[in-house]
């Protein structure tokens, strides 16, 4: 019997600090060395700015909880046990049903989770890692996920870290009207941003990117102006607000680079500064000059906590939906199981029939050789295969389309019993 279990760091309980250290392990390494512990039968990996989760269908789920925790714990300097949560079965399929449907998300609501696990199920698929249990787990999970935005309005408004940390912005300085702002990256969650302040009646934008094509397009499209990563100072100098969301795996803005915008003293006036990075892109050395205050992925908290309490009532009715889409799947499988079984009996029958047929028939012939009896066995048995190789496959088909009706029948007709 394979069961699914499942292991979570998630921005829930783990602090942007740690959450970087697991997140800065290679994904397909990763997967690899976890289909490699025990009893695993397939894994999938979903990785996000806010996430790391493994998904294993097993077929010893007590040992593979194990083996994957010490993995954890070996593979990560500074990983502690409190920082993993392990959930299984039906725990794990909901949770998953939860992040595709943007409730576990920091930013409740958020689109770009479903894009992700989406990316996480077709990388396992690609690696060959994802197989028919979890194969069916994910496809679930985004079908509920696609589900809920379209039955509920959590997702109303087109949420997002992008538009969170505007109005982290927008809050901390009163009004962004008349502010300049620098967004560092010109990648999705820059854009999200970008799309975010368009509303905000800005003085200016600019948009820094390591190729300047992509950083021209952006500021095309906001009407800002793009900027050399190497002239980041000069535009540095120029800001109210920094905004930094890359995919470097390293610092992009340090101390040095506001001392050569500001000066030694550093800036005259507040220069706020946002990184939606994960890892970080801003050293939190800048926090040594005066009159700059810097803010990571957790300071998005109490933005993220105002969200959530305006999309109550929506959240509500997404974990309804969740929950009778789960319900669903639940009668589904024992459905199936349900068939499995009749198909057992079935089997089981005939081949009582055949074995006692066999064994009377040898009897008769009083005196058949091995190579007789051989042949006669043969032909009972290839006939019984073929008589139930139909009835096996109507069986499957039927479960498959929930008509119970064919099970029930096949069960009264040959008289099976269920023990
Ligand atoms: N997408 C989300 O919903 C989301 C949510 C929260 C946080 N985040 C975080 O935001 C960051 C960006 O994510 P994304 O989704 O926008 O990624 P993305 O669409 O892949 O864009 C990546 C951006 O990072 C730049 N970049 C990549 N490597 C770089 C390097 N070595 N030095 C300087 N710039 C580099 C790219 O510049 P080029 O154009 O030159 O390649 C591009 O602008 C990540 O740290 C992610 O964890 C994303």
């Amino acid at each position: 019997m394979i069961g699914v279990i499942s292991a979570h760091i998630t921005h829930r309980w783990v602090d942007i600090k740690k959450l970087e250290l697991y997140a800065a392990k290679e994904a397909r390494s990763l997967l690899s060395s976890i289909k490699d512990l025990d009893s695993v039968c397939e894994c999938a990996l979903l990785k996000t700015c806010n996430r790391v989760e493994i998904y294993v269908a097993t077929t010893n789920p007590e040992r593979t909880k194990a083996a994957l925790e010490a993995m954890i714990l070996n593979f990560v300097e500074g990983s502690e046990r409190n920082h993993v949560q392990f959930l299984s079965s039906t725990g794990s399929v909901r949770h998953l049903a939860r992040v595709t449907s943007g409730l576990d998300s920091m930013i409740v609501g958020e689109d770009q989770i479903l894009a992700q696990v989406k990316e996480a199920y077709e990388f396992g698929i690609k690696e060959g890692t994802i197989g028919k249990t979890l194969g069916e787990v994910f496809r679930k999970a985004i079908s509920i996920g696609k589900k809920v935005r379209t039955e509920t309005g959590v997702n109303k408004g087109g949420v997002s870290i992008g538009s969170a940390a505007v109005e982290l912005a927008n809050g901390l300085l009163s009004s962004l009207q008349n502010r300049t702002i620098l967004v560092v990256g010109a990648g999705e969650v820059s854009r999200l941003v970008a799309r975010s302040l368009a509303s905000h009646n800005v003085k200016a934008i600019f948009v820094a990117n390591r190729t300047y094509d992509a950083a021209e397009q952006l500021a095309a499209e906001l009407g800002g102006e793009a900027v050399h990563f190497d002239r980041l100072p000069e535009r540095l100098r120029m800001s109210d607000v920094v905004i930094c969301g890359t995919s470097a795996p390293h610092v992009v803005i340090d101390k040095s680079d506001l001392v050569r915008a500001f000066g030694p003293a550093g800036p005259a006036t507040p220069l706020l500064m946002i990184d939606i990075s994960n890892p970080r892109n801003i050293s939190e050395d800048v926090l040594e000059l005066p009159n700059v205050q810097l803010h990571d992925m957790d300071g998005l908290k109490e933005v993220a906590e105002r969200n959530e309490e305006r999309r109550k009532n929506e959240i509500e009715r997404a974990e309804k939906t969740i929950d009778s889409e789960l319900e669903l799947m639940k009668s589904r499988f024992e459905e199936r199981r349900d068939s499995e079984e009749t198909v057992r009996l079935l089997h089981t029958y005939v081949g009582r029939i055949r074995e006692s047929e066999y064994a009377k028939a040898v009897n008769k012939l009083n005196g058949v050789d091995e190579r007789q009896k051989k042949v006669m066995y043969d032909m009972l048995m290839s006939v019984t295969k073929k008589i139930l190789a139909e009835p096996t496959e109507s069986l499957k088909e039927a479960s498959k389309n929930g008509e119970q009706e064919l099970i029930d029948a096949t069960e009264k007709l040959f008289k099976l019993r269920r023990r």
